[in-house]
Formats: structure tokens, sequence, C-alpha cells
């Protein structure tokens, strides 16, 4: 089996290009029967989202549009420590339908974090799209509407997903490889 290293880990191949891109164009589909008549406003995730993004977005086909946030780490005031923040929402999302694209939902505190604060901005409705979904990591409860993999509790890497910043640029998905 094709082996890949990225820094101190080995990695196999996990999922395909090909796959990857059979399931967004299915996911699209989704979107387009489901959506249409919405106007939506994507809002992918950075960094880890952007060809995941790329992908799903040029596949639809009704009026739309799209943009990027990112989470800025940061210390809080407060003795709870690190608090995420959502920053670049230069659009005003208020009763308007949003739609989440994300990378990978693992735990799912992040996410919970992001349409947290969305919600604050009073939008008419939250969607949230992932490529990849780890159901058994996922901790909390709220529904995902558009999943393109569910996958083990592994560590990848590839099409976006990264190992301390590297390996992004890899077509395909990659797992941690087994001892
Ligand atoms: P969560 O808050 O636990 O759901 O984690 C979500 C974030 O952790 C994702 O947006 C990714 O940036 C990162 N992440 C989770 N699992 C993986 C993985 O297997 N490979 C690379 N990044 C991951
Ligand atoms: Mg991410």
């Amino acid at each position: 089996m094709e082996t890949i290293k990225i820094l101190d880990k080995e990695f196999v191949p996990s999922i395909s290009e090909s796959d990857i891109l059979f399931n967004i164009e299915k996911m699209a589909q989704a979107m387009n029967q489901d959506l249409a008549d919405t106007n939506p406003l994507f809002l992918g995730i950075l960094n880890g989202s952007f060809l995941f993004a790329a992908e799903l977005f040029k596949r639809i086909t009704f009026p739309c549009q799209i943009s990027f946030l990112k989470l800025a780490s940061y210390q809080g005031s407060s003795t709870t420590g690190k608090v995420k923040r959502l920053i670049g929402l230069n659009e005003d999302i208020k009763d308007r339908t949003v739609i989440i694209l994300e990378d990978i939902v693992d735990t799912g505190i992040t996410m919970e974090n992001i349409k947290k604060q969305l919600l604050g901005y009073e939008p008419k409705e939250i969607k949230i799209a992932t490529l990849l979904f780890k159901p058994q990591a996922f901790i909390k409860d709220f529904p995902i509407d558009y999943i393109g993999f569910m996958i083990p509790d592994e560590f990848i890497v590839g099409f976006g997903l990264d190992y301390n910043g590297y390996g992004r640029n890899l077509k395909a998905i990659y797992k941690i490889k087994p001892e």
C-alpha cells in the first residue's frame, strides 16, 4: 500500500479523489433540490474547508453567494481560558438562509460554537454541510444536514485537512498508518 510521510507520521490512502468528488456531486444535487428558492449564503470555515467549498460551490446551480469565516483563538478575560471567536463575517445574514461548510465534524464542539455565534445575527435558518463526520467522536446533539462521508474515529489528512499545517494539498484523503 502507498505510504506517505508528513512530518513525523505515516499515512495510507483512505478515500480516493474520485470518491470524494462523487460524494460532493451527490451533496450538490441534494442542495440543488432542497435549497433552490432560498437565496442562501454559503459560509466556508477556513482553513480546512477551502477545497471542499470550491468543489461543492461550482456544482450549485441556483442563485447563491459564498463567503469565508475563520475561528480566531484569543485569551478570554474569564478564567475558562480560550474562547474561539468567529471572524470575517461582512455580510448581513439577518433573515437569510446560511449554509455552513466544514471539512470535518469530530466532537462537534467547534461546529456548535460556530452555530451559536451565527445564531446571534438572527439568520432565517442555519444548515450544516460537512465533507466528513466522525459519529463515534461526536458528543453533541445538533442535526447535520449534509454529510459527505461517515468515517471511523481515526486521524486523517488531505483535501484541505492538515497535520500541523501540512498535507492540505493532497488530492485524496489519507489516514494514520495502523501499527
Ligand atoms: P471538533 O471541534 O472536535 O468537531 O473538531 C473540529 C476541527 O478539528 C476540524 O475543523 C478540524 O480542523 C480538526 N480535526 C478533527 N479531526 C481531524 C482529523 O482527523 N484530521 C485533521 N483535522 C481534524
Ligand atoms: Mg476545521
